[in-house]
């Protein structure tokens, strides 16, 4: 297979209604729930900027037009704050998306699924390789998750996914990889299959929202017929591609938030904010003296 070495171009499927969090998402996608002062998809295209992406191609949906305008220049807000001398808001507006970048809007004609988003990033993407990033898997590393992905890629010129261990019992919530080497950070994948029963599972190694993808998997998700829960998987894609060439499993460094679930949200809100440099003391302090004050539930 022949890869380039940079990878240029990032998909974000931000299609899903997010109906875990309704009704906070019923109007405003999920991708906007902030993490303390910028919403999720912020984080996300910093992340894919910091491994060298410059085309951002998003697959979105009903109710979604939040995303576009907070990539969008704001003359009037930048008007207003520049007025108000407030010359550090105005930066952090206008650096919300860098001048180099370009973002590229496609819209999912249906909830088809995961591989048929992604499917939809084709003409955007081209023959080359590409990020696939789910914003809601926020993940907190000294190097960007992206970043260490590229390097992987860049080694290995195949696709690469992001992994890590989770609960037997979770296995039935992610594409679970069964690798060759178990104990290496990196290692070629022999099977994958999607949401598996923990008794079914063949590891611990679950999927979760990075992905460096080789064009090829395009033709295959044109292919692969409906799957798990009547979607069209990225995973069967994937299992497809892997007959053909090898892909690889990365277990990256950093902590996962499954910002899809209320629990770890709050627990990323948490810990983002005690990390936060002007917030992060008071509110450690604050937070310590309600652990201290709350009162306590007893257990039936
Ligand atoms: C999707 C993928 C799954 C992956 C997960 C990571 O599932 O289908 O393979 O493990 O993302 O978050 P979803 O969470 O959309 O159900």
């Amino acid at each position: 297979m022949n890869m380039r070495s940079a990878i240029r171009t990032a998909v974000f499927p931000v299609a899903g209604r997010g109906t875990r969090f309704l009704p906070a998402t019923k109007a405003s996608p999920k991708e906007m729930l902030p993490v303390v002062d910028k919403p999720l998809i912020q984080y996300a295209v910093e992340e894919a900027l910091a491994a060298g992406a410059r085309r951002l191609v998003f697959i979105t949906g009903a109710s979604k037009r939040a995303i576009e305008d907070h990539f969008d220049s704001d003359p009037e807000l930048e008007q207003l704050l520049h007025s108000q001398g407030k010359s550090d808001l105005l930066n952090q507006i206008r650096s919300v998306l860098p001048s180099y970048a370009a973002c590229i809007y496609i819209r999912q004609p249906a909830p088809l699924g995961l591989g048929h988003a992604v499917l939809c990033a084709q003409p955007a993407v081209g023959a080359e390789p590409f990020f696939v990033h789910l914003a809601d898997d926020l993940i907190r590393s000294d190097v960007p998750c992206l970043q260490q992905m590229a390097a992987v890629y860049a080694e290995k010129r195949a696709s690469v996914l992001g992994v890590e261990l989770v609960p037997r019992r979770d296995t039935e919530r992610y594409g679970i990889v069964e690798v060759e080497a178990p104990n290496s950070a990196t290692s070629r994948i022999r099977s994958i299959v999607e949401k598996p029963k923990p008794a079914d599972a063949p590891s611990r190694l679950a999927v979760v929202g990075r992905y460096v993808l080789a064009p090829a998997i395009f033709g295959h998700l044109e292919k692969i017929g409906h799957g798990s829960g009547g979607e069209i998987q990225l995973t069967d894609g994937i299992g497809a591609l892997m007959r053909e060439e090898a892909v690889y499993a990365h277990r990256f460094e950093g902590k996962r938030y499954d910002c899809g679930s209320k629990l770890g949200y709050l627990q990323a809100t948490v810990e983002y904010a005690l990390a936060h440099r002007q917030l992060g003391r008071e509110f450690g302090k604050y937070l310590h003296e309600v652990v201290r004050t709350r009162p306590r539930t007893k257990r039936k």
